[in-house]
């Protein structure tokens, strides 16, 4: 059977995490993709060389050239300027709306079949993009940013109650954004409600920080944002895409009436499995996790407007 291959569009902190973590877990070959000279090319080269060592035999590339991902299967993209401390993602808008066009029509001409996995911020907006210029199917598009963020949410906790990772089950939904909704009602510890073990103040800290993790990284790195964590989460998407593991993770998904919404990117627990975003799954939500639900609705409507302004300047 042929191997499989995933280009990593952007080959900064991201896209080199993403290129290790491929090789690491097997998943196939590997194009990384990046506008600088000799960067992915050098980067590549040292993956390859630690091939031995880590005893795999998928081949690594790196390279300036579009067309050198074609036949991809799985694309992720990161390519974009990352925030510095100060910034919010919605700063990124303008320059990374354009990049994302151009890396748009790449994908559409070279993979067309791939099931392109976008990271750049700010991220409704940017796999908003993605959708609209590739026309790829719905199914086919999607953003990694609940994985991430519900990561974040369950390390907090775990922090907070000294327990397994593992035991921790939690969801982030809405906009990639400081209006995210950690979804206190669906958070359990061995399938105890968190509500029943950790105060209402403490909680409310646990979600604060959750919404604002990756801005707590961007002040403490000072040269660029989150690239371990951000990386394993897209990693965990093409994992269940590869694999068929038909797992259902939080992801922004198009929506065409779930959760009330119709027409645009929010972060929802979906299942991926061969046939990409293979459906969306609906939780019962509280009242006032609903009402923020909407709030982070409106600021992606707000974010998806202002990016259709740069596209079509
Ligand atoms: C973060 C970036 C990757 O949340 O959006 O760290």
């Amino acid at each position: 059977m042929a191997r499989k291959k995933l280009a990593m569009i952007g080959a900064g902190a991201i896209g080199g995490t993403l290129a290790h973590l491929s090789l690491l877990k097997g998943l196939g070959d590997v194009v990384l993709y990046d506008v600088v000279d000799g960067m992915p090319q050098g980067k590549a080269l040292d993956l390859q060389e630690s091939g031995p060592i880590e005893g795999f035999d998928y081949k690594v590339t790196g390279t300036n050239d579009m067309a050198d991902i074609s036949g991809a299967d799985v694309c992720i993209v990161t390519a974009g300027l990352a925030r510095k401390p100060g910034m919010s993602r919605d700063d990124l808008l303008s320059t990374n709306v354009k990049i994302m066009k151009e890396i748009a029509e790449g994908i559409k001409k070279n993979a067309p079949g791939a099931f392109v996995i976008v990271i750049t911020n700010p991220l409704d907006a940017m796999v908003t993009t993605m959708k609209k210029v590739t026309g790829f199917a719905k199914n086919m598009v999607v953003g990694q940013a609940g994985v991430l963020d519900s990561a974040r949410y369950r390390t907090f906790v775990s922090m907070e109650l000294d327990v397994s990772v593992a035991s921790i089950s939690a969801i982030v939904l809405g906009g990639h954004g400081d209006d995210m909704v950690p979804v206190r009602s669906l958070c359990h510890v061995g399938g105890v409600p968190i509500e029943k073990l950790i105060p209402n103040d403490r909680l409310e800290a646990i979600e604060e920080r959750t919404r604002k993790g990756g801005g707590e990284i961007v002040n403490l790195l000072k040269t660029g944002s989150a690239f371990y964590s951000p990386a394993s989460a897209a990693i965990r998407m093409a994992e269940a895409y590869l694999h068929d593991k038909k797992e259902v993770l939080p992801c922004a998904a198009l929506l065409e009436g779930e959760y009330g919404v119709d027409g645009f990117y929010v972060g929802v627990p979906v299942q991926i499995g061969a046939g990409g975003v293979e459906k969306v799954v609906e939780v019962d939500l509280t009242d006032s996790e609903k009402a923020m639900l909407d709030e982070s609705v409106s600021h992606v409507r707000e974010l998806v407007d202002a990016a259709e302004k740069f596209l079509s300047a």
